[in-house]
């Protein structure tokens, strides 16, 4: 399949990101949400298989085992919105359980084409689902949602993957309460959280020795070459990934391992690193349990549920809006 021309405001907003994160002053970052082109998202699809990565095994072993429980708290009729949904394979789990109730109408809301391509092949084939996908940002596609349903109709969303951990805790709680201002009294936010661990196995879940989760951190800057024109020596960085004691998050950053300098025609911009210095890429907060029903009340939910996985501490969290 050849590769979709990209639109001029694709290209514009991606250059503007860059110019922008890139020049910050003092530490120079990338957004993470770049490290997610069609390259990039099999390169983490890699990553989930991955035994040092226990993230994504524990989050579809909690939705396989705890299915039946979780769509029994929830209120009926239902419609599900997904932010980010990738590969719906965990998702399969509650959407066959809330299937044997009702029928099911179901909305990936996702800014990767190919993902939402893949998410409806994968899941419109359940009976009782009917699958809508949603190429927008998550409030957007959410705030869709909520507005074309029913009067009696009910919301569940799902964030799950921890991807919430991409955002910083303060960023984190403001995009729990503009989900919260999208809802209604009852309805319903899964929401998936990795839990801290020993800090030798976090960092080895992001800088496994086979290098999968460095091509991937990598292939960021391969993606601003190949997009915006730009002339990165991907040999000259390495990637490093970092537990920050103070944040509770781990941080991928490439580092540059010699001065040198980089042309990005498209954002108009040229840059020069530092031997040692360092692009910023990705955070991955972790959390301990009993902080999400507090970050559920400061957001407007209720924790009703949580479940746990014993092997590698990650909780689903049933919030209920109030
Ligand atoms: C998809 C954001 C949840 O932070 O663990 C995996 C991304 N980055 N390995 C994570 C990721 C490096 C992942 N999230």
């Amino acid at each position: 399949m050849p590769t979709p021309a990209l639109s001029l405001q694709h290209v514009s907003e991606f250059a503007a990101d860059v110019r922008e994160s890139l020049t910050k002053p003092g530490q120079r970052e990338l957004p993470s949400k770049y490290l997610y082109d069609e390259v990039g998202s099999a390169l983490f699809e890699a990553i989930c298989v991955l035994p040092e990565y226990g993230l994504t095994r524990a989050d579809t072993r909690l939705l396989k085992e705890y299915s039946a429980e979780i769509v029994g708290r929830l209120p009926s009729p239902l419609r599900v919105a997904e932010l980010g949904s990738g590969s719906g394979k965990k998702t399969r789990w509650i959407l066959e359980a809330l299937s044997r109730r009702q029928i099911t109408y179901y909305y990936p809301i996702e800014i990767s084409p190919h993902a939402l391509a893949a998410l409806e092949k994968e899941l419109a084939q359940i009976d009782m689902v009917s699958v809508v996908g949603y190429e927008q940002p998550y409030l957007e596609g959410l705030r869709s949602v909520a507005e074309g349903r029913g009067d009696r109709d009910h919301v569940l969303v799902l964030f799950l993957g921890s991807t919430i951990g991409n955002f910083d805790r303060e960023a984190g709680d403001l995009f729990l309460r503009d989900v919260r201002a999208t809802l209604r009294p009852g309805d319903a936010l899964l929401l998936g959280t990795d839990l801290e661990k020993a800090v030798e196995l976090q960092l080895l879940a992001y800088d496994d020795p086979a290098g999968v989760t460095a091509a991937f951190n990598l292939n960021v800057l391969a993606r601003i070459n190949r997009e915006l024109g730009a002339d990165f020596d991907l040999a000259s960085f390495r990637h490093e990934a970092r537990w920050n004691y103070a944040d509770r998050r781990i941080e991928m950053h490439l580092r540059s391992t010699c001065r040198q300098s980089a042309c990005i025609p498209a954002a108009n911009l040229r840059i020069v690193l530092n031997e040692d210095e360092t692009i910023w890429t990705e955070s991955s907060h972790k959390y301990k349990a009993e902080e999400i029903p507090e970050m559920a009340e400061r957001a407007g939910f209720r924790c009703d549920a949580q479940w746990i996985d014993e092997e590698w501490p990650f909780a689903q969290n049933l919030l209920l809006a109030e």
